[in-house]
């Protein structure tokens, strides 16, 4: 593909992908104040921007995604970078500026993804010995649990009912 268009293509995909999860948001707010007419139209068009995401992702699928080995490691490599760098540096800006809701958050996100790396890790040196059938994913902080979900999130400390399961 030449260069402009798959360029201009990826920057379509992420301002869609972005607007899907902003007009969600917009939704909720016109539910908190009780407009259903309006909630209703903030998701159906959040629903066409996921299509726009998905179509314009496809035509850039060259760019984005390769085969699964390599997205695996990819995959693992973001992990790491986000888990090592980016987190623990917006961690210490929050503690800065004393934004303690965000702080946490960045802080959930950083342990969690180093759990992320650790799953990518051991797909690719491929040692999980058991088929795993499910995964449970704290619908707080995003850590990942393989085939049941803990009585207690190891990164959050949410409850079992927290977790949201991912089935084969
Ligand atoms: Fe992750
Ligand atoms: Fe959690």
């Amino acid at each position: 593909m030449k260069e402009k268009t798959q360029k201009n293509l990826y920057t379509a995909f992420v301002g869609e992908a972005k607007a899907y999860f902003r007009l969600l948001a917009y939704a909720a707010k016109a539910r908190e104040e009780d407009i259903a007419q309006i909630d209703l139209l903030f998701r159906a068009i959040a629903e066409a921007e996921r299509v726009h995401a998905t179509r314009s992702l496809n035509l850039v699928q060259e760019l984005v995604v390769q085969d699964t080995d390599t997205n695996l490691e990819k995959s693992f490599q973001r992990e790491k970078t986000v888990s090592e760098n980016v987190y623990p540096d917006f961690i210490q800006d929050a503690e800065a500026e004393g934004e303690t809701a965000a702080a946490i958050f960045f802080g959930h996100a950083r342990d969690a993804e180093s759990f992320h790396a650790k799953l990518y890790e051991r797909a690719i040196m491929n040692v999980i010995k058991e088929k795993v059938e499910s995964y449970h994913v704290c619908q707080v902080c995003g850590y990942v649990a393989e085939r049941k979900a803990p009585a207690k999130c190891p990164v959050c400390g949410a409850p079992q009912e927290q977790f949201k399961s991912v089935e084969a």
